[in-house]
């Protein structure tokens, strides 16, 4: 039988990264009695990202950030949010602003990002801080791909004349991550290509990867015949599907079918459990940096 791939434990990384969050935020308390604060704006009803929210708080107030929500009806008129941004940016106790996404409809997503102080941008989406992400000096990177990043590091796995292959060119993801890992910078430096839904012949791509990493949003797509053996793959996708032996009736699957990949990869990362927990984990450290970055 072949040997199963390694597991690369988001969860016992994120908390070893939140450790750490978690002592430097005490250290910025005693030694100049900051606080840094998070403001998080959750617009409408959504389960799914209600779930995120709670789950934000809750991580960031046990390391020791302030975190106050502000919940808005999915109605709310887009002059109200952009008036409540405009508050935040101008509250010195507000350190750094996310935005939950995705907005209804009649919000433009865009234009909400564009008026957040890019000082606050803790989810690193403003122009102006992908816009350095590109240029090579980040500021804020968005945490989805800072918290890769940070698991392939913490793994022992450098992707510096890797070739990695990312699917999926989304703004929260596959750019900036694309943007990252090809800098010349430490635990980067790799070749990266990037796949969409106008790729012909997807698995020419995947099966090159020495990394590959998933972020389509479609349950279960890339399967162990697409993956080259022995290469690395991360998990980003998290899609609901139906399962009748669970309470709630759903589980949650990656973008990778996780039982043949295990086959053929050497080190992979679960779904629950591999990416998601370092995403929380990435926005108590750049809050921490956006406080840091407020006093100088
Ligand atoms: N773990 C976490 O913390 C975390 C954070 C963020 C997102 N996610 C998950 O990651 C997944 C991706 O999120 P996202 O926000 O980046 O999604 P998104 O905005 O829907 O983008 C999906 C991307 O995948 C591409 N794509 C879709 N189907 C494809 C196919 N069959 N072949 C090739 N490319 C395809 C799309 O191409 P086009 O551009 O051509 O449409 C698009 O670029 C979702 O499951 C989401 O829930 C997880």
């Amino acid at each position: 039988m072949s040997k199963l791939a390694d597991i690369i434990d988001g969860k016992q990384i994120a908390q070893a990264v939140r450790q750490e969050s978690k002592l430097l935020l005490a250290e910025l308390k005693s030694n100049r009695g900051i606080i840094p604060g998070l403001t998080v704006v959750l617009v409408g009803d959504d389960p799914a990202s209600a779930v995120y929210v709670r789950n934000k708080e809750k991580a960031c107030q046990e390391a020791g950030i302030s975190v106050t929500t502000h919940v808005l009806p999915s109605t709310v008129a887009e002059t109200t949010l952009l008036n409540l941004l405009d508050q935040l940016n101008n509250d010195s106790s507000c350190h750094g602003i996310l935005v939950q996404l995705p907005l209804p409809r009649h919000l433009d997503a865009d234009k909400v990002i564009e008026l957040i102080n890019p000082m606050k941008d803790v989810d690193g989406l403003h122009p102006l801080n992908i816009g350095l992400l590109a240029k090579g000096t980040p500021r804020f990177v968005s945490a989805t791909p800072a918290g890769i990043q940070q698991l392939l590091g913490r793994s022992g796995i450098d992707p510096a004349g890797k070739r990695v292959v990312i699917l999926g060119r989304s703004n929260i993801v596959g750019k900036p991550l694309a943007l990252l890992l090809m800098q010349k910078d430490k635990m980067a430096n790799a070749t990266v290509t990037v796949c969409h839904s106008a790729t012909p012949s997807l698995e020419s791509f995947t099966s090159q990867a020495d990394i590959l990493i998933a972020a389509l949003g479609s349950a279960n797509a890339v399967t162990g015949d697409m993956i080259k053996p022995g290469s690395v793959v991360i998990d980003v996708g998290i899609n609901r599907v139906e399962d009748s032996t669970r309470p709630k009736g759903y589980r949650l699957v990656g973008d990778v079918d996780f039982e043949s990949a295990q086959h053929i990869a050497k080190a992979i990362t679960p779904v629950p459990g591999g990416v998601g927990p370092m995403t929380i984990a990435m926005l108590i450290s750049n809050t921490y940096h956006a406080a840091i970055l407020s006093v100088g």
